[in-house]
């Protein structure tokens, strides 16, 4: 079977055209949703801007960070839309990525992330953003965890 040129770059991609074109569930600028048990993050009474805290989820080993960042982020929740979860694990060779002055940086080989946009790459050697964590906000304030937007660097399935 012959493969034209297109094919083999929607293969090695991991893109295909229904989710460049946001047919099917796949949504621009997002990956897939893949949902698990809900867990408790915290609290919004309790976050402080730029003051991250680091989690685990979908499951123990899996390092995440949760940063109200005091201003609006794309798929952020909250009243100003400001607070937003990723994957700790930097998608280049899994390092934990860290949050230093607005940015998510990996101490490994500098890659940096942009939290106000679904922790896009900006610089360095990874080559796709980190995972986004999709969060819920109780009615007591309770931050909640309930899936994730990608798959997590290293694994073949995030669980
Ligand atoms: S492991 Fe993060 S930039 Fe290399």
């Amino acid at each position: 079977m012959m493969v034209t040129r297109r094919r083999a770059i929607q293969i090695l991609s991991g893109v295909t055209v229904a989710s460049v074109t946001g047919v099917g569930k796949a949504q621009w600028g997002f990956a897939p949703s893949l949902s698990y048990p809900a867990i408790r993050v915290g609290n919004i009474r309790t976050l402080q801007n730029n003051q991250p805290l680091y989690f685990a989820y979908p499951d123990s080993r899996a390092q995440a960070i949760l940063i109200k960042l005091g201003r609006p982020a794309l798929g952020g929740v909250g009243q100003n839309r400001d607070i937003v979860a990723f994957s700790a694990t930097c998608t280049h060779m899994g390092c934990g990525v860290q949050y230093k002055g607005g940015r998510l940086v990996c101490p490994c080989h500098y890659s940096m992330f942009d939290p106000t946009k679904a922790a896009q790459v900006y610089q360095g050697l990874a080559s796709t953003g980190l995972p986004r964590i999709r969060l819920r906000i109780a009615q007591n304030g309770d931050i909640l965890a309930n899936a994730m937007e990608g798959l997590i660097w290293g694994r073949t399935k995030n669980v």
